[in-house]
């Protein structure tokens, strides 16, 4: 992860004005934090509480801080916290007083991020889908109705914070905190208003009174700074998205040392907190040492100098000469002199252990005799319920309490119908189709793409017949459908303008015959179902196993919309656990009631492999033995492929001096540009 100097452009005024006196003062200037009126240079780095457990947060902290971090950041998830309006929830993996008071204890700072609109590969970027549903609202701009929630919930959550005693100005570990996020990115898309809103927003923030700086993250330079990887339970993850979250971060999705990187950031960190003083009050200078090169050196009297030399040239090294010596700098690369003399440091050259993930095959659940099944039913025209003429959309109906949406008609061709085919548009993430409760075909689209196609020969006869498709959104979106809506200022995609404008779900339905076209898109009665039967009846808790007719496991299993039941023993030791679902292709899976999450191995990467095919099993979810695991297959998978396997890393010294594969564009030191007192 890159180096994170003072990119943080602030733009609210701190009031720091009451400050108790157990209390710490935090202010800042154009060149860095200062707590206590000391200068800190501080290293952060982001763990998302909801994504791992209580139960990992201690040594995930613990983790960090040996590598060298200062401040923990977090994101506040709005719509984990706030399920309903005015109904809040703080429990388990959402105790956010929790999280910081373990931070503290390790003694770490904290940094904030309310947001409330996060993105972060979350579903609906951190909304709660309620908003979407609130009279004349319209997300991120100068709206009342909006303006109204957001400041409520950034209310309740500064005031929980306030009444813990958590701000530094109360003696606690916040020191920062965000409100909203990457705005820059769109404002420009509300014009007038944008610009209003980002005031407005400053001045509500200043206004509740934290006693610590409030900060805009608005920097373009810098990515976002993860530490920890993580999962995504449940159903939190944003479109296309699977449960593994960050798992290439130094501290991995299963809180293991992802090495070298890990010990890499550490040596650097300690490398630049040794010079801190120099950086933090030094003389800067920056001048050109090459066409690619460049040095950034402080000077200090009393502290002496520290130089930063950059080879910008992605294939070469570079000798250079810099104050009487002579340098080889690995491409694309930096190299740390903290006496101006010596390189102690290149972000190339890793010395760090490097470390190697083992999967160890724990339980193979590869016998027929320990699965049972129950196929969900397939709905039709007669047993659903709201009927209208037009096809309507797909999160007003499901209100994010199932990805699943029936749209069900009946048909009957006017005339003979020869080599029928069933062509649907889509604006969801998948389709299947079904005529008289048989599956005829399915689709689905990728991250990439904001819609696509079903187009499926279909069996008919010249009576009536039943077509039931299967809508499904795996995550809800991030941003707007369409870059057009908001041209010409729709800068970044991925930022959220417009997003309760969004649709989803199917937009034009058709049947093409040989002798005829028919368009079932409007003047023909639609039936909706939310949600599977299975969903309904909560069959993934065991009290509810019974509420369903399992059956033993047949050869024709492997149908859609098939759910599947076992047991097994958790692996002994402590290794963290996952399921191998190689064998299956997407839905959800249950361990003891709780979701791991949505899998989806059929989706397949650029490269043309699985997109995940491990998934985090948290030991907290887990017993000794008589684990229960309920897996929902909604295309077609064989759970005789499914295996528990425990995870692990072994570690290796690396003597010699490597080139590096670990740092990657991304992971670039940010040399602090233009920072003048
Ligand atoms: C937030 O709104 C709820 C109603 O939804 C209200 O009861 C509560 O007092 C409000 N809280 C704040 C801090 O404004
Ligand atoms: C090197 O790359 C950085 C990051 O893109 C850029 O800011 C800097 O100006 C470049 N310097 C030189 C000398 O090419
Ligand atoms: C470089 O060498 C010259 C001549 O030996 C000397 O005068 C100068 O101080 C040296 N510069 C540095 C930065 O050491
Ligand atoms: C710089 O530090 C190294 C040890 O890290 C030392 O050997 C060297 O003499 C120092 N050079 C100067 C000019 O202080
Ligand atoms: C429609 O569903 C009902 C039960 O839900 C079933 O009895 C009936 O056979 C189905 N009709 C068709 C044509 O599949
Ligand atoms: C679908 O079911 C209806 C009602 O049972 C029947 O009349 C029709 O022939 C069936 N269509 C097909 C394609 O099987
Ligand atoms: C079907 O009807 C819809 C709504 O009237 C229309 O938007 C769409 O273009 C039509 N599709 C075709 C293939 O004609
Ligand atoms: C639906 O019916 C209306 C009114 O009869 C007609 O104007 C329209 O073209 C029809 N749409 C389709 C898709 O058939
Ligand atoms: C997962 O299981 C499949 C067999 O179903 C196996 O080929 C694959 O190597 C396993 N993956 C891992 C990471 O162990
Ligand atoms: C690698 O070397 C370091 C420092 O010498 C040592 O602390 C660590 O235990 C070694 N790691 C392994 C896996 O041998
Ligand atoms: C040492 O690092 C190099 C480059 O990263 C790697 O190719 C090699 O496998 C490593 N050797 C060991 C023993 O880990």
């Amino acid at each position: 992860m890159e180096v994170r100097w003072w990119v943080w452009v602030v733009v609210v005024v701190a009031v720091a004005a009451a400050v108790e006196s157990r209390g710490s003062e935090v202010t800042y200037d154009g060149r860095s934090l200062i707590i206590d009126g000391q200068r800190r240079l501080l290293f952060s780095g982001s763990i998302h509480y909801p994504r791992s457990t209580p139960e990992m947060w201690p040594s995930l902290i613990a983790k960090a801080k040996e590598g060298g971090l200062d401040v923990i950041q977090t994101y506040v998830f709005w719509n984990l916290h706030e399920p309903q309006p005015g109904q809040y929830d703080f429990s388990g993996r959402r105790d956010l007083v929790k999280f910081i008071k373990e931070i503290h204890a390790q003694g770490l700072y904290v940094c904030l991020r309310i947001g409330p609109y996060i993105e972060s590969e979350w579903t609906y970027g951190g909304f709660p889908f309620w908003l979407h549903d609130i009279p004349g609202i319209s997300y991120r701009t100068d709206n009342e109705p909006f303006k109204f929630y957001m400041q409520n919930f950034t209310t309740k959550i500064v005031n929980l914070m306030k009444s813990e005693g958590l701000y530094a100005s109360q003696g606690g570990p916040i020191i920062l905190s965000q409100i909203e996020n990457e705005y820059q990115n769109i404002e420009a898309a509300f014009g007038d208003k944008g610009r209003s809103y980002v005031q407005w927003a400053a001045k509500m923030a200043v206004g509740l009174q934290t006693g610590v700086p409030w900060v805009m993250c608005k920097q373009t330079d810098a990515p976002d700074p993860v530490y920890h990887g993580g999962t995504n339970f449940g159903r939190t993850a944003s479109a296309y998205v699977t449960t593994s979250y960050y798992d290439q971060a130094p501290i991995d999705e299963y809180g293991l040392l992802r090495q070298p990187k890990w010990g890499h950031l550490k040596e650097l960190h300690t490398v630049i907190k040794a010079s801190s003083k120099t950086l933090l009050e030094g003389q800067q200078s920056n001048f050109a040492l090459g066409q690619l090169q460049e040095a950034y050196v402080f000077q200090d009297e009393t502290e002496g100098c520290v130089a930063f030399l950059v080879n910008n040239d992605t294939n070469n090294v570079a000798t250079i000469e810099f104050q009487n010596g002579s340098y080889d700098l690995p491409p694309r690369s930096i190299s740390i002199l903290p006496n101006c003399s010596n390189e102690v440091f290149n972000t190339a050259k890793v010395t760090a252990e490097s470390g190697k993930r083992i999967t160890k095959l724990n339980v193979a659940l590869n016998s027929a005799e320990r699965w049972k099944a129950f196929s969900d039913p397939i709905p039709n025209f007669s047993d659903t319920s709201l009927e209208t003429g037009a096809l309507l959309e797909h999160m007003s109906l499901t209100k994010d309490k199932s990805d699943y949406l029936w749209f069900t008609i009946r048909f009957q061709p006017d005339s003979s119908c020869t080599k029928p085919v069933l062509n649907i548009l889509s604006f969801a993430h998948a389709a299947h189709a079904f005529v008289n409760g048989t599956y005829a075909g399915g689709a689905h689209g990728n991250h990439d793409v904001k819609n696509f196609m079903l187009e499926t020969p279909i069996p008919l006869d010249s009576g009536m017949n039943y077509i039931s498709i299967l809508s499904v959104m795996a995550g809800l979106p991030i941003e707007e459908n369409d870059d057009t809506v908001c041209l010409p200022y729709c800068i970044n995609k991925d930022s959220g303008a417009f997003l309760e404008r969004r649709f989803a779900g199917l937009r034009q339905v058709g049947i093409t015959c040989e002798e005829q076209s028919y368009n079932l898109t409007a003047n023909y009665s639609w039936g909706y179902q939310v949600g599977l039967k299975g969903e309904e009846l909560q069959i993934y808790k065991e009290e509810n196993l019974g509420s369903a007719i399992w059956s033993e496991l047949e050869p024709t299993a492997g149908q859609p919309l098939t759910w599947y039941q076992t047991t097994f023993d958790s692996p002994t030791g402590d290794d963290p656990v996952a399921l191998n679902l190689s064998a299956m292709g997407k839905g959800e899976a249950w361990v003891n009631g709780q979701s791991i999450g949505r899998y989806w191995v059929s989706l397949l990467t650029a490269q043309g492999k699985p997109s995940q095919t491990l998934y985090h099993v948290p030991r907290s979810f887990l017993k000794t033995s008589d684990n229960l695991l309920v897996v929902l297959e909604e295309i077609t998978g064989d759970p005789l492929g499914v295996s528990v396997d425990a995870i692990s890393t072994t570690y290796t010294n690396n003597s010699s001096n490597n080139v590096d594969t670990v740092t990657s564009e991304k992971e670039f030191i940010i040399i602090p540009k233009g920072i003048q007192k």
